[in-house]
């Protein structure tokens, strides 16, 4: 069993959510929080951890969580939730604008002047979904692993502001809850057109997998369609890179 944080609270003032925060449960070390929430669930259950020992990312990668330094946490939603993809980084923007302005690069990093400083994953297992959030909020330059350190920063390291860890997960938590109610009032549309806006990338020539061309726009379910030399392409996984002219 994983051992619960006894320090203090991180979220000092009580959220004010109707679906996300239902519990909140904070952990010294785990192994991942997306893990933890799929098991034990409860709808709007949040799972944070100081440090998790097997962080995952997408494609199979791992996720650093250097404890103290960043902000590790998951959602649980006992019942299939479409459109946490697109809300999750949007919550983080929006949670941010006080401080800096970010980018969503598709289809849902968050990136300050290009380096990543959020990354999101979305897992779901027997009717259940889980959004897991991880934020680089104090890390230093040397703090990330050799390979990274082109690609990734953390907020404090992007602006020179060091802003509370707990401030910000209660703000990013209040952010998700407002679009987690909007999804499961019929609104998606609404959301899925903010996230597809903000990803900038309808019009930009692009590769993408194996697939290189000019993105036409994006369907429904957030994948990429792509006008290539060989036809119409649709993209739904990888890592964009942005090629020069349209
Ligand atoms: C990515 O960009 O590849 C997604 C990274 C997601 C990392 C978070 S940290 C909290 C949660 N628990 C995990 O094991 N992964 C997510």
């Amino acid at each position: 069993m994983p051992e619960l944080l006894r320090t203090p609270p991180l979220i000092a003032t009580p959220l004010v959510t109707h679906v996300v925060g239902s519990r909140v449960i904070v952990y010294e070390t785990i192994t991942s929080t997306n893990d933890r929430a799929l098991r034990l669930g409860g709808d709007g259950t949040v799972i944070v951890a100081e440090m998790q020992t097997a962080g995952r990312g997408r494609h199979g990668r791992a996720w650093h969580s250097k404890p103290g330094m960043g902000l590790y946490f998951s959602v649980a939603f006992d019942r299939p939730t479409e459109g946490l993809a697109f809300a999750a980084p949007l919550a983080v923007h929006d949670a941010l604008a006080s401080v800096v302005d970010t980018k969503i690069k598709w289809p849902n990093d968050v990136l300050i002047d290009g380096k990543k400083i959020c990354g999101v994953l979305v897992e779901a297992r027997q009717g259940r979904t889980v959004v897991g959030i991880g934020i680089n909020v104090h890390h230093r330059v040397e703090d990330f692993p050799d390979d990274l350190r082109a690609r990734a920063t953390s907020i404090e390291a992007a602006t020179g502001v060091h802003i509370d860890r707990g401030e910000l997960l209660r703000d990013v938590l209040t952010q998700l809850d407002e679009r987690v109610v909007a999804i499961r009032d019929g609104n998606i549309e609404q959301v899925f057109n903010e996230w597809a806006e903000s990803c900038g990338v309808v019009g930009r020539r692009l590769r993408c997998a194996s697939c290189e061309g000019t993105v036409q726009f994006i369907a429904a379910d957030g994948a990429l369609v792509i006008q290539s030399a060989d036809g119409l392409k649709r993209v739904m996984l990888g890592e964009i890179v942005e090629l020069e002219g349209r």
